[in-house]
């Protein structure tokens, strides 16, 4: 190979302070591991010396401890966009040593090349194979590469031996044109191909390959309880009783599903429901439960930014590749989550909120409204352009002390106007064509807990007569009475009656 192959501790010095640096990869998948790891170090040798280095760092989606962990201990990280969901960066997210920029997956590439958050100095891509004249194959994770490695000045590859040459041919690299050029993204099916499978680059960027052999690490889920059973099945119930009344096309329509415990217990249910025929994805995150899907067949087709599978789900999928060849494409995240064809396709989007208000907003990434979870995540470019937009959590969190559905949002990231139904373990609200009495009417009684029930009667029934019925001064109450009790249950509106 005509490149220069260098260590990490090399390639960290290729990097300086104030640099912006994209980094390939969706989740812990395709993430760079070592690169990050010597940068961290890097910053702490510097730090040391009495040296300022934080850079900004640029990703498709979270990414892995190797990255945003490692980071965010050394205290290097200046600026971070568009996702994370790591403990380290959240603690410092939320004490303001990071600028964090909570970011649509699908627009941070297009914004890139706007030129709309800077220059891009390194781009450090993980890649299963780079030929002498500059075509990267990548690996399990796609995000931002492809323009991360058009923007950046200098191309860092971790060339990372533990993914098979075989993944050749599983990634579908596109870049739309910018405006007033771009045309229509020609996907009309989740199958459909529309890019090269590998990222072209001018081989003279490329400053240095770091050889590794290591996996994406990440962990199986946890058995489901019994509250994540319940709304896995509220789910595959609803989109039956959907199919049955005709409001689906009986072929059913693809899929977007988020990640977690939820999200897999969803996508078990709707397998194992025989009234639902086999089915597409067109997702972001293809986790365990999909593998098992397709195997099975009850998943036919695949198409996402990543793989993002537990270590011992991966060595089985290496060892059928090519079983999974032709059911299974890796897009880059302006693709995989485009909203264009997202309402070309009409998917059925099922994501996750952190708290709902019973007039159909939701609160997807703050807790009581200042601190930051992960981040918006794809949820909002599936939910706005969804042909059904679910979305789903527990009625309660913290042992019941928090409940989940409230009388406004503490913070803001879906409007009423986006979201089509809440589910959580209690039922189902399908807000679809209701106002916003009758919405609030059908949360508090099919979606919260029986315990908040009467408090969120008793606010709507404080509420000024108008569109919306709120009572603003009392809005908030509930987390207020979180704030100064730890229990939301404590809630008066005694004030205000
Ligand atoms: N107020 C305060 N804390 C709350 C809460 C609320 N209303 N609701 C939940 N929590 C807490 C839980 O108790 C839990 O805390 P812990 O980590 O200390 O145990 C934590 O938030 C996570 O909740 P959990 O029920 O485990 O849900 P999750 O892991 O599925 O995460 C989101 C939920 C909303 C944080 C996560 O789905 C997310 O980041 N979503 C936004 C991005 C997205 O949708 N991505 C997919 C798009 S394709």
């Amino acid at each position: 190979m005509g490149f220069n192959v260098i260590s990490s501790d090399e390639a960290a010095l290729l990097i300086h302070d104030n640099d912006n640096v994209g980094f390939s990869g969706f989740t812990a998948a395709g993430t760079p591991k070592v690169v990050p790891e010597a940068i961290a170090c890097r910053a702490e040798a510097e730090h040391a010396a009495g040296r300022p280095f934080r850079i900004g760092v640029f990703t498709g989606a979270s990414t892995s401890d190797h990255l945003d962990g490692a980071l965010s201990r050394a205290k290097a990280v200046k600026f971070r966009t568009p996702y994370q969901s790591s403990a380290d960066s959240r603690a410092a997210i939320n004490a303001e040593e990071i600028a964090y920029c909570d970011q649509h997956l699908s627009e941070l590439a297009q914004m890139l090349r706007y030129g709309f958050f800077g220059q891009i100095d390194v781009a450090v891509i993980e890649a299963s194979s780079v030929s002498e004249d500059g075509k990267i194959v990548l690996g399990c994770g796609v995000g931002i590469a492809p323009t991360v490695c058009q923007l950046a000045k200098k191309i860092i590859i971790e060339l990372n031996a533990h993914n098979p040459k075989e993944l050749a041919g599983f990634h579908d690299i596109y870049q739309p044109a910018d405006p007033p050029l771009r045309r229509e993204i020609p996907i009309y099916r989740p199958s459909d191909r529309i890019g090269v499978p590998y990222i072209q680059v001018d081989p003279s960027k490329i400053v240095g390959i770091v050889e590794t052999n290591v996996p994406d690490g990440v962990k199986p889920f946890s058995p489901s309880d019994e509250v994540t059973m319940s709304i896995g099945r509220n789910v595959s119930d609803f989109l039956t009783a959907q199919l049955k009344a005709g409001l689906l096309p009986k072929e059913f329509l693809p899929l977007q599903s988020g990640v977690g415990n939820i999200a897999n217990a969803v996508l078990g249910f709707l397998g194992n429901n025989p009234h639902i025929p086999p089915f597409q994805m067109y997702t972001e995150v293809i986790q365990d439960s999909v593998i098992g899907l397709l195997e099975e067949g009850r998943c036919t087709f695949a198409s996402g930014c990543s793989l993002t599978v537990s270590d011992k789900m991966m060595e089985e999928v290496f060892r059928n590749l090519d079983f999974f060849r032709n059911k299974v494409v890796l897009r880059p995240g302006e693709i995989s989550n485009n909203p264009e064809v997202v309402r070309r396709m009409g998917l059925i989007t099922i994501n996750t909120a952190l708290e709902v208000d019973i007039f159909g907003n939701v609160n997807s990434t703050h807790v009581t409204g200042t601190k930051m979870m992960n981040g918006i995540g794809g949820s909002g470019d599936f939910t706005r352009n969804g042909y059904i937009s679910i979305f789903t959590c527990p009625s309660v969190a913290k042992a019941g002390k928090i409940s989940a559905i409230v009388p406004m949002v503490s913070h803001l990231d879906h409007s009423e106007h986006s979201v089509n139904v809440i589910i959580t373990e209690q039922g189902v609200a399908d807000l679809r064509g209701k106002a916003p009495r009758e919405r609030a009417e059908l949360i508090i009684e099919n979606c919260a807990h029986p315990s908040y029930r009467p408090l969120l009667r008793e606010y709507l029934a404080l509420g000024r007569k108008g569109h919306t019925p709120h009572y603003l001064e009392a809005a908030f109450a509930f987390h207020e009475a979180f704030l100064q009790s730890g229990d939301m249950a404590q809630t008066s509106f005694a004030p205000y009656r």
